[in-house]
């Protein structure tokens, strides 16, 4: 077997490590108050904008899920934002980053 085919066998078998389920409803819950008591203490009480920018999905969009989950996980160096890696998981990010995509909150 070629090497190309080793690397394409260890690139399924780390598949799942990626497709983690997103959090259960509590957590959603928790996540969905941490983001407009925490994160709206600089992004606006309603993601409008304030000391940081708008994050509703007319902004968002230009965006795309991976991209705003880095910048929740580990912040935007130099500026105000804050990385949030130490409170959440990668999958709690990336659950918030669908959520400023789409609107979903129960919240607002
Ligand atoms: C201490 C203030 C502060 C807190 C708390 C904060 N942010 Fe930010 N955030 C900022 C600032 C300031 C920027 C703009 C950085 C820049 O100049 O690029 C920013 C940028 C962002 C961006 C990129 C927006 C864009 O269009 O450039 C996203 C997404 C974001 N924050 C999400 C969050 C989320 C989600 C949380 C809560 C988990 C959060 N932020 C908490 C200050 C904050």
């Amino acid at each position: 077997m070629t090497y190309r085919h080793w690397s394409f066998l260890i690139t399924l078998g780390l598949l799942p490590l990626f497709a983690a389920a997103e959090p259960g409803p509590n957590r959603q819950a928790e996540l969905d108050t941490l983001l407009y008591q925490d994160c709206g203490s600089c992004h606006g009480m309603t993601l409008r904008g304030g000391l940081g920018p708008s994050l509703l999905p007319e902004r968002m969009e230009r965006y795309s899920a991976e991209a705003i989950t880095g910048i929740i996980l580990y912040g935007v160096p130099g500026t105000a934002m804050p990385g949030w890696s130490d409170l959440l998981t990668e999958e709690d990010a990336a659950w918030i980053a669908e959520q400023l995509k789409h609107d979903n909150s129960t919240l607002r």
